[in-house]
């Protein structure tokens, strides 16, 4: 009886603790991955919002964006662990760095859809998606008003002429606010 007792609480406490360590495993990628997905949303937004300030026409931002943009996604992911990366990607993209692949693009269809059926929660946009041996970690990029500068229907000259002379592929515009205009994805490798 005794020995009932004292087996039942060790039996219990191993099982919770197995499970606690599969719940510990996918926080840490998903938190992890958040925070990478910081690292790179932050950088380029706050670059982006200082150059916008400098300059009300958007030249100079989007001159820092065509120049810099990759150059700032390259050095953040130098900072990651090797088993952890973050890029950008979109339906209509602009960069073609920043194509989406079939797993982005099952995502991005899947918020598109969340957009049009409003049962999108910008509180709660997170994609967790097991791929294989990685996490993929998924945020969603919604267009804003201070956007539309380089990526609405109504463009200045000098905008779309720059454009046109650095992405001549480009398909990242006509959008409006409150749409999907990409994601930001950290990939994190078991390790
Ligand atoms: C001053 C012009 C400008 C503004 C304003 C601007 N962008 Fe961009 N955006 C660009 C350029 C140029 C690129 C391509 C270079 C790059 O970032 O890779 C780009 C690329 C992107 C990409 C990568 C996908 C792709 O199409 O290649 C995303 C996502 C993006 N922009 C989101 C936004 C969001 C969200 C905002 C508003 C908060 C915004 N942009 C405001 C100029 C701009």
């Amino acid at each position: 009886m005794k020995f009932k007792i004292l087996l039942t609480p060790i039996l219990l406490s191993a099982s919770l603790f197995a499970a606690d360590q599969n719940a510990t495993t996918s926080t840490t990628a998903k938190q992890e991955g958040i925070e990478y997905i910081k690292m790179l949303g932050g950088t380029l937004k706050s670059q982006l919002q200082t150059h916008m300030k400098a300059d009300p026409s958007g030249m100079g931002a989007l001159g820092f964006c065509t120049a810099k943009a990759t150059e700032i996604t390259q050095e953040v992911n130098k900072k990651l662990p090797g088993y952890a990366l973050v890029r950008r990607a979109s339906l209509k993209n602009r960069n073609e760095k920043n194509i989406a692949d079939t797993i982005d693009t099952q995502i991005m269809q899947t918020y598109e859809k969340e957009i049009a059926d409003k049962t999108f929660v910008p509180t709660n946009d997170i994609k967790i998606i097991q791929d294989g041996d990685t996490t993929r970690v998924y945020k969603p990029l919604i267009t804003e008003a201070a956007c539309l500068k380089c990526h609405g229907k109504d463009l200045s000259d000098e905008i779309k002429k720059s454009l046109a002379i650095n992405y001549p592929k480009d398909q990242a515009v006509d959008y409006t606010e409150g749409s999907l205009r990409g994601v930001i994805v950290a990939e994190i490798k078991k390790h």
